[in-house]
């Protein structure tokens, strides 16, 4: 057992805030059982109170303790994909009290595959509560540096866990209601959710439940960001040369002062995409350009959090 994990796992047990890495994002995780240490975790990210969070746990049997009612669905899912990508919204247990659900009936869980999460999660024994770990409206950490640039001080441990593979959010499907519904779009795609559960998937509708990745503008970074179709790009570069900086797939611009060449393939451009922003973000330009990436299923995920970004 690495030293760290296990000082992790008590700083944990005494109500503290622990940031570990995931497979998709780093996580600020506080034990899910405690009013106080939630309440601490809201005021590190500074997020609102009434958000609520998702619930981490080693492994599918603890995590199904927190549900009253475990559709087949649900087991089936868990099957194919825990450890792993994907979030179940579940009607909660007595354990998902409301400082974790934000007072909605249905808990969120997940159980991640990253070695160090999976190591934290046996050692610490319980469920883990948590967002990720940035402050309220940036974009999520995907390396141990993205987690201490917003929370130095605000932590008691970081774990290192070096850069996320998945590097954007879990997907999140709600199984609560008798249909299954996508509330975020993420690694695990809901064509696959579709093929395994045998039943249509329908995207999030005005009355699913709140969360914060709904609300339009989430992931925002400081400078002015702009997502253009592929074929406007150059035309937009002309009319801003000088304080533009620039995502796309094809080389830099010779007019362009900051530009970062993205992958063709929508996993390793996901991978990418959080510190790309960042060091975009950081590059003082008056405008970020992005390219968008082209409108097909495999995409979704990826310009699902770009659209945010750009608000
Ligand atoms: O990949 C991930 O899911 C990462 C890693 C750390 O696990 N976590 C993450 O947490 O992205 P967070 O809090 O940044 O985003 C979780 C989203 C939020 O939009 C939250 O509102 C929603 O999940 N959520 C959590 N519990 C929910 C619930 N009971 N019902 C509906 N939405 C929920
Ligand atoms: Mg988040």
């Amino acid at each position: 057992m690495n030293p760290e994990v296990r000082r992790a796992a008590q700083i944990l047990r005494a109500g503290g805030l622990v940031a570990f890495p995931t497979e998709t994002v780093y996580g600020l995780g506080a034990d899910a059982a405690s009013a106080v240490a939630v309440a601490r975790l809201y005021a590190a990210k500074g997020r609102p109170a009434d958000h609520p969070v998702i619930v981490h746990f080693a492994g599918a049997e603890r995590a199904f303790e927190w549900a009253r009612e475990v559709p087949a669905a649900a087991r089936q899912l868990a099957a194919k994909f825990w450890p792993g990508p994907l979030t179940m919204i579940l009607k909660r247990s007595a354990r998902a009290k409301d400082f974790v659900t934000g007072g909605q009936d249905g808990v969120g869980l997940r159980v991640p595959s990253h070695p160090v999460a999976q190591a934290l999660l046996r050692e610490f024994g319980a469920g883990v509560a948590a967002p990720s770990a940035n402050l309220f409206g940036t974009v999520s950490p995907t390396t141990a540096a993205h987690v201490r640039q917003d929370l130095q001080g605000k932590v008691d441990l970081v774990l290192e866990g070096g850069a996320s593979e998945v590097g954007i959010e879990s997907t999140i499907i709600d199984l609560s209601a008798a249909k299954p519904v996508l509330l975020r779009p993420g690694k695990v795609s809901a064509q696959e959710i579709e093929s395994i559960l045998q039943q249509r998937v329908s995207l999030r509708t005005a009355d699913a439940p709140r969360h914060s990745g709904g609300l339009a503008r989430h992931y925002a970074p400081r400078t002015r960001m702009r997502l253009v179709p592929a074929h406007q790009l150059d035309a937009e570069i002309a009319k801003r040369a000088a304080s533009v900086a620039v995502l796309a797939f094809s080389r830099p611009d010779e007019r362009v002062d900051y530009w970062i060449r993205m992958p063709r393939q929508p996993q390793a451009y996901a991978q990418r995409l959080y510190a790309a922003l960042r060091e975009l973000d950081g590059a003082g330009c008056e405008t970020m350009l992005i390219e968008a990436p082209p409108d097909t299923p495999e995409w979704t995920a990826v310009t699902d959090r770009l659209s945010r970004a750009a608000g």
